[in-house]
């Protein structure tokens, strides 16, 4: 089976197309290859992807409506799983405009897409950021979203309700995935993982907002892409097709104590610099995944110190 992938060369990209080919898709796939983190590594995640001859990719922005329709129709393919996005809570209070053109004005290039080529299916990245300063825990998909703490989370949560209006306007199958806080090998360098291991190696100091006492629910990435996999056959199909599900590991860690972690495993104890919560920042993730288990069976296996131990063994020789 043909499936579109954007964001290919990110994070959760990359793993999941690592996933489709195993499982004999022909997948196809954008990037924009963007300088918001080293673009080498998005790099060196697509030579491995390049390695497989079902994988067709194409350098491509959200904007080009053209080139991304091209490639639909042509390859007359009807699954899409949306990624590509411009991430992260902190650069959006000084770039707030890359989010409005990547996720406001990209993801309407998508919804045009799909809905003109009868897509049978989009899927699409959301963030547990969309529940802002909810004080009730776990987080479930009907607490209300409508107080985002940041630009990205109010980009993520408008295209919950771009892709709702397309479903009951033009039938178009959607489901949002709120991911929480996903880890792995080939991780981003803009996430805690990543930076608090580069910093104890290079026996730099941590930075800790918020004194470290953030809780997240930490979701590795294997579980992550099981879930989406469990999902590409399951479009919704009520009268207004669309759904939401949190997709996260089901439990909440302190942020001190996933430091712990890794220093446990480096056998090196970190030099912290406890700074101030920051504006935008959320205080607390926990999800509720029973919604996603029920409709599919999701349910995910991988613990924070072996998910932390993976990471770890692939940074040190990736570096
Ligand atoms: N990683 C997480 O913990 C997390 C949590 C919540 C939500 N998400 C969402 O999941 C999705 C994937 O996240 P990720 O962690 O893999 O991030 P990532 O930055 O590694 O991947 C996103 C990819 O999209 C590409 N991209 C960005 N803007 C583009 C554009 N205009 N045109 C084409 N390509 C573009 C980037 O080059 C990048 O390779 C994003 O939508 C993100 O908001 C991720």
């Amino acid at each position: 089976m043909k499936i579109f992938v954007t964001g290919s060369a990110g994070f959760i990209g990359y793993h999941l197309c690592q996933n489709l080919l195993k499982n004999n898709f022909k997948v196809y796939a954008i990037d924009n290859l963007n300088n918001y983190y080293d673009p080498q590594l998005k790099k060196d995640r697509l030579r491995n992807l390049k390695k497989n001859k079902n994988f067709f990719f194409y350098k491509c922005d959200l904007s080009n409506q053209t080139k991304i329709q091209n490639i639909i129709s042509v390859q007359n393919i009807k699954y899409i799983i949306h990624l590509a996005a411009q991430v992260g809570v902190r650069y959006s209070i000084k770039n707030p405009k890359s989010y409005l053109k990547s996720n406001i004005i990209g993801f309407f290039n998508i919804l045009e897409i799909s809905r003109k080529n009868y897509i049978k299916h989009l899927i699409f990245a959301s963030t547990s950021s969309v529940y802002g300063k909810s004080s009730t825990f776990p987080l479930n998909e009907k607490v209300n979203t409508d107080k985002p703490l940041s630009f990205y989370a109010a980009t993520k949560k408008s295209n919950e309700l771009m892709a709702y209006s397309y479903a009951n306007i033009y039938n178009l199958p959607c489901t949002a995935l709120r991911f929480f806080t996903v880890y792995g090998p080939y991780g981003r360098p803009d996430m805690s993982l990543f930076k608090f291991a580069k910093a104890i190696l290079e026996k730099k100091k941590i930075e800790l907002f918020n004194k470290g006492h953030h809780e997240r629910d930490f979701t590795y990435i294997e579980d992550i892409v099981k879930g989406i996999m469990l999902l590409i056959k399951k479009p919704p199909s009520e009268p207004i097709p669309y759904k939401c599900f949190n997709i996260g590991n089901g439990s909440s860690k302190k942020l001190l104590s996933f430091l712990k972690v890794i220093e446990d495993y480096l056998k090196i104890k970190s030099k912290r610099n406890y700074l101030p919560l920051q504006a935008g920042d959320v205080i607390k993730t926990h999800a509720d995944i029973n919604s996603l288990n029920k409709y599919t069976g999701y349910k995910p296996k991988i613990n924070v110190k072996i998910g932390v131990k993976n990471f770890l063994d692939w940074y040190k020789k990736y570096i």
